[in-house]
């Protein structure tokens, strides 16, 4: 089967997709797939190229530009996505030979944020009628936005911190219908995020009123909606992956990611950008995805938790993930209030960083397998 790993995209989280897309091809195993990359530049032009199967080929864009092949997409007659390479700028007439063309049997989205996380590729495939892995539009729309997700788990009783939201044209009235409205309903020390963004991107803390202020202007930056949060004190963060659809799901071991300082945020730095190899703060330090991957971010695996814990925890990712009407693999991110002992949904991932494959080696499932059952869910 041609597997078509879709990554980059138009989104900030364009560098981290290339990283876990291209693990997820290397894992695939080749006596039964044939990864094929198809790369989304960040003004939106598909390219493919075998050596867009090597991280190397990302490093110099204007380059990759000049030897990678631009692509047509429309969708074939059995359920595959025929590409058309596009030499030449796709004017056909003047080729000395027929462009080569090419059917993709399953689409792999390798892609964070945006249109890629969001539904918009999977309602392209959707459209196409060409099997995809993991979520679908309803999943990957709602998952992507942190306000309608707090919002379906509200629906349910499901707990999540105090929130106010807010989308950019509110923002002309800041101080009453904004910052008045957070200190009243959220207070300080206060989380500010883009609704639909990713990998930390945006996100800031805010002590008083004029870093609230600063934060949401900067926010802004990436999105027009933004949701400000109440900081849990005593913070502990607890990630579970899931495995699965409709019928049958089954949770990963927990991770802990731990900060590199006293942040209590994890900043974009702390999930991607270390090269050095700080200490875990108590727990086995866990080898990951390489010095650019997710696992450049400490993590204890699995989270030092009861029994009882981790069991509730992962019975709730479970319930979450049908919620969510989820497919192949996804991570849901909670928060632990150490000091009132509460347990708080914090957000979903529909395409988790590296696929999540650290937590499931741990968990039984290596990675090759982990891309093959994500394969046979989409093919059902
Ligand atoms: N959005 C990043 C990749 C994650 O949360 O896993
Ligand atoms: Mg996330």
């Amino acid at each position: 089967l041609t597997v078509g790993v879709v990554l980059g995209g138009v989104a900030p989280e364009h560098e981290v997709s290339i990283i876990s897309a291209l693990q997820a091809a290397a894992a695939l195993d080749r006596s039964k797939y044939e990864p094929v990359p198809l790369y989304i530049a960040k003004d939106g032009m598909w390219y493919t190229g075998d050596h867009l199967l090597d991280v190397e080929a990302y490093r110099d864009i204007d380059e990759l530009r000049e030897t990678a092949i631009p692509l047509a997409l429309f969708p074939g007659p059995h359920g595959t996505l025929e590409c058309v390479e596009v030499r030449d700028g796709g004017a056909l007439s003047h080729l000395t030979r027929p462009p080569r063309r090419f059917s993709i049997d399953v689409v792999l989205p390798g892609l964070h944020g945006g249109a890629g996380e969001n539904g918009g590729v999977q309602g392209l495939c959707e459209t196409f009628n060409v099997p995809y892995t993991g979520s679908g539009i309803f999943g990957s729309a709602i998952g992507m936005d942190k306000v309608l997700s707090k919002h379906l788990c509200q629906e349910v009783g499901i707990p999540v911190v105090d929130f106010v939201a807010f989308y950019e044209h509110e923002w002309a009235h800041r101080e009453e219908d904004g910052l008045d409205r957070c200190e009243k309903e959220v207070g300080y020390p206060a989380i500010v995020k883009p609704a639909r963004g990713g990998s930390s991107i945006g996100i800031m803390r805010a002590e008083d009123r004029e870093q609230l202020d600063a934060a949401i202007e900067d926010a802004f930056r990436y999105d027009d909606k933004v949701v400000v949060e109440r900081a849990v004190q005593e913070l502990r963060e607890i990630n579970c992956s899931l495995l699965g659809d409709g019928t049958h799901v089954e949770p990963s071991v927990l991770e802990e990611p731990v900060a590199s300082d006293d942040d209590e945020v994890l900043t974009f730095q702390d999930k991607y950008m270390r090269e050095d190899d700080g200490g875990v703060k108590g727990g086995d330090k866990v080898d990951g995805p390489g010095p650019e991957g997710m696992a450049s971010l400490d993590r204890i695996i699995p989270a030092d938790l009861s029994d009882e814990r981790t069991q509730e925890i992962q019975d709730l990712a479970i319930r979450i993930f049908r919620l969510f009407e989820c497919a192949g693999v996804a991570r849901i991110d909670f928060m632990i209030d150490e000091a009132t002992d509460e347990l708080f949904f914090n957000e979903i991932n529909t395409i988790p960083g590296s696929f999540s494959f650290y937590l499931w080696d741990p968990s039984g499932v290596p990675f090759d397998e982990l891309m093959d059952r994500m394969i046979q869910i989409a093919r059902k």
